[in-house]
């Protein structure tokens, strides 16, 4: 299986820091074939940025998307206009279900809408502090993971990446703390028999499942070797170029 990388850069750099930024992580690494290199920039920056890239080497995502191909909804972007610009979109990222409310029926709508354009969708799941503190962690991260496949057939399935982020453990969180990869390894267990369960061994096998949360090069590689871990989402690394090489260049190492 591949290794995934994807960089999500939230909401930081202007169209022309994007452009700059990009042009210099291109140059600074190699076509890796085992190593699926994805960024995640702006919504605004995502056309200009489609023409640029190299996707031989490095691909594209989202941040997210909405579940309606078009129509009456101000604001919103459709998977329909991000098809063939991106490759990939991160959806149901924690930021987006606490702060801007999303929940999983929501999510699920917006799975369905990026296979339909032919776009992978990386489903974010994951605990908050007090949820895991109060023993919910396996209910939660169960809900969100068969919430947000519930609208897509079997046949769609091999589309769809996972990334396990527990909130707790994301950077921008007060407070944020380091998950071990025994805490890691657990849930990512959890994923896979879940999906084992209702949706048989071999999608279980198959699925990627990334982690996410406060990675860096000091982590990357015993996060990258933890059980069951098939690539990274990296946030706040994936904005220092030299971070985001050396994680990249880490994760052709231990994986090779
Ligand atoms: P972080 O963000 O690496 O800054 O913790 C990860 C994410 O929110 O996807």
């Amino acid at each position: 299986m591949k290794t995934y990388i994807v960089g999500n850069w939230k909401l930081n750099f202007t169209v022309g820091e994007s452009s700059i930024y990009l042009h210099k992580l291109m140059k600074a690494l190699p076509n890796y074939r085992d190593i699926e290199m994805v960024v995640a920039p702006s919504f605004l920056a995502l056309q200009p940025l489609s023409l640029q890239i190299d996707r031989h080497k490095m691909k594209l995502a989202s941040q997210n998307g909405f579940y309606r191909d078009y129509g009456a909804f101000t604001g919103e972007v459709s998977f329909s206009q991000l098809r063939g610009i991106v490759d990939y979109a991160i959806i149901g990222h924690s930021e987006r279900r606490h702060i801007l409310g999303e929940d999983d029926k929501m999510i699920a709508k917006k799975i369905a809408a990026a296979v339909r354009n032919r776009i992978r969708p990386i489903l974010c799941v994951g605990e908050t502090e007090s949820e895991r503190a109060f023993g919910e962690t396996a209910d939660v991260i169960r809900d969100q993971l068969l919430g947000g496949l519930s609208e897509i057939g079997d046949d769609d399935l091999d589309k769809v990446l996972i990334a396990y982020e527990p909130v707790w453990a994301i950077s921008s969180t007060k407070a944020a703390k380091l998950a071990s990869p025994e805490e890691i390894s657990e849930v990512v267990k959890l994923i896979r028999e879940t999906i084992h369960e209702v949706y048989g061994k071999k999608i279980a096998e198959e699925m990627p499942v990334l982690f996410g949360g406060s990675v860096k090069p000091s982590n990357a590689g015993s996060y990258l070797i933890t059980e069951g871990v098939d690539g990274l989402l990296v946030g706040g690394a994936s904005l220092i170029l030299s971070e985001f090489v050396d994680i990249i260049n880490t994760a052709k190492r231990v994986k090779a």
